[in-house]
């Protein structure tokens, strides 16, 4: 198999594994994310293109809040199929980036010193970000039955608004590369504008109290 041959087979696996997964996490999530990795490789030139594809392809094939105690399971299809598909010398590298990215939110940086992943983990947060990442969010909230907002009882994870707080608006500043960096700032903005308008039409016809 080609490499060209390799990434299609790579998209049908990847296509098969997501079907059950929510539409924050759908084939367009994993299409955007490979296109923002590529394009920040480019830019940077600090990985393989070829690996870097595969692995956006697959950074989301295994997400243990989808698939539970199968996690495990998870990653051994992942080796078996780029086993199937000839690709057993970069399994190994693609499979710890895959895990790398996927405990991302316990441990933001991981002990892995890869530039595949640190792509990968920008393009997954830039796009977690910016208009598509306040449609997402609230698509998640709404998949989870999730308060849009509760303005008496703003703790933590109570509503997607307060997901802005405890996540979005913190990615910004966690991105590993100049690129990403660079495309979060529009994206960052977007959201302070989008919640400065929210707060507004919420507080519709409330008298401002003068401090
Ligand atoms: P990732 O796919 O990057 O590992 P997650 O699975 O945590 O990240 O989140 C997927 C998408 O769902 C992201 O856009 C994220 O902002 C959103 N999301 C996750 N948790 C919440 C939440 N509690 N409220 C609203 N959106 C959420
Ligand atoms: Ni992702």
């Amino acid at each position: 198999m080609n490499k060209t041959e390799a990434i299609k087979a790579t998209e049908e696996f990847v296509r098969q594994n997501m079907a059950g997964y929510d539409s924050g996490h759908d084939w367009w999530h994993i299409e955007r994310v490979r296109r923002l990795a590529l394009y920040i490789n480019e830019q940077e030139a600090a990985a393989d293109p070829f690996i870097l594809e595969v692995t956006a392809l697959l950074h989301d094939s295994v997400d243990s809040k989808f698939a539970g105690s199968e996690t495990e399971k998870g990653f051994a299809r992942i080796e078996l199929f780029m086993d199937e598909i000839g690709l057993t010398n970069i399994k190994e590298q693609v499979v710890s980036v895959v895990r790398n990215v996927s405990f991302s939110k316990k441990n933001p940086s991981g002990n892995l010193k890869d530039p595949v992943l640190f792509i990968i983990q920008d393009a997954d947060r830039l796009d977690a970000i910016g208009a598509i990442g306040i449609a997402r969010a609230f698509n998640y909230g709404g998949f989870r039955n999730n308060k849009i907002y509760n303005p008496e009882t703003e703790q933590k994870s109570s509503s997607t608004i307060s997901h802005f707080y405890e996540k979005l608006l913190v990615l910004k500043s966690g991105m590993n590369t100049l690129t990403a960096k660079r495309l979060a700032i529009e994206r960052h903005e977007f959201m302070e504008v989008f919640l400065k308008q929210f707060y507004s039409e919420w507080e519709f016809g409330v008298p401002k109290v003068k401090s």
